[in-house]
């Protein structure tokens, strides 16, 4: 069985500007095992967060290769037509600004994804109560996104992310909003998903104090990465 979540081969993106080309990312591969949870650290501008959308499908990268779960799903070129089908089922992201839609309520905005995969009504509705419990504001999933604050509406992203049981989660800053309890919380949630369902996960933080819950660290910086195993952790 492959055990591979994640793998990336020779990735470059360049932004085209009206003076020049800007090489974000010089040509980069690394490998993610299923159930492997990786910290994405670099300075700002340093390309954590085009990493993070080009594996999502949401950015085209210049060239290169990805494959998710054994699929090779961009050579080039995105090998498959539409690509939200794979985002819908497989992929969980969580956005560091939290993108959440205003004109739906709390349960509506985490059902949205697993409604249109064709989950039935009981099915998800309890998912979505279970989610919001374990995040601390199952009494606010009525409430409008707007009546939310910072830190309540990044927990409602994070829900959304988890209610399609995706195998890949893709967070970029998760736990910025949130105090340390609730940052601990939520890194710890995210372990047991990982490791429960084999899920593997690229999580942005600049929070040092949740070193201890990732097996490795990818380091991105000049348009390069490196990847390293955490010490003392088993994988
Ligand atoms: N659409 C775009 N057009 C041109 N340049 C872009 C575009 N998107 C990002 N960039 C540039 O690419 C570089 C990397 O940006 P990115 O947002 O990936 O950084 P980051 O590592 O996520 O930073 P931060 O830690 O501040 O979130 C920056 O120099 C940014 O200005
Ligand atoms: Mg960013």
């Amino acid at each position: 069985m492959n055990r591979l979540a994640i793998k990336v081969e020779n990735l470059v993106k360049e932004f085209k500007t009206k003076e020049n080309i800007l090489q974000v990312i010089k040509g980069i591969s690394f490998e993610l095992q299923k159930g492997e949870i990786s910290m994405l650290v670099g300075p700002s501008g340093s390309g954590k967060t085009t990493l993070l959308t080009m594996l999502g499908c949401i950015l085209e990268p210049t060239r290169g290769k990805i494959y998710l779960d054994d699929e090779l799903i961009y050579d080039d070129k995105w090998i498959l037509k539409d690509t939200r089908k794979l985002r819908r089922e497989k992929l969980g992201f969580i956005f560091q600004t939290h993108n959440l839609i205003p004109f739906l309520n709390v349960e509506e905005n985490i059902t949205l994804v697993p409604q249109l995969n064709g989950i039935s009504k009981i099915e998800y509705t309890k998912k979505a109560k279970e989610l919001l419990e374990y995040l601390g504001i199952e009494d606010k999933n009525k409430y409008m996104i707007g009546s939310l604050s910072g830190g309540q509406s990044q927990r409602v992203a994070i829900a959304r992310s988890l209610a399609n049981n995706p195998r890949i989660i893709l967070a970029d800053e998760p736990t910025a909003a949130l105090d340390k309890e609730r940052a601990i919380s939520v890194m710890e949630l995210l372990c047991k998903i990982a490791k429960e369902q084999e899920v593997a996960m690229i999580v942005v933080t600049h929070d040092d104090r949740l070193l201890p819950y990732f097996d490795s660290v990818l380091k991105i910086e000049d348009g390069y990465l490196t990847k390293k195993l955490n010490e003392g952790v088993d994988l």
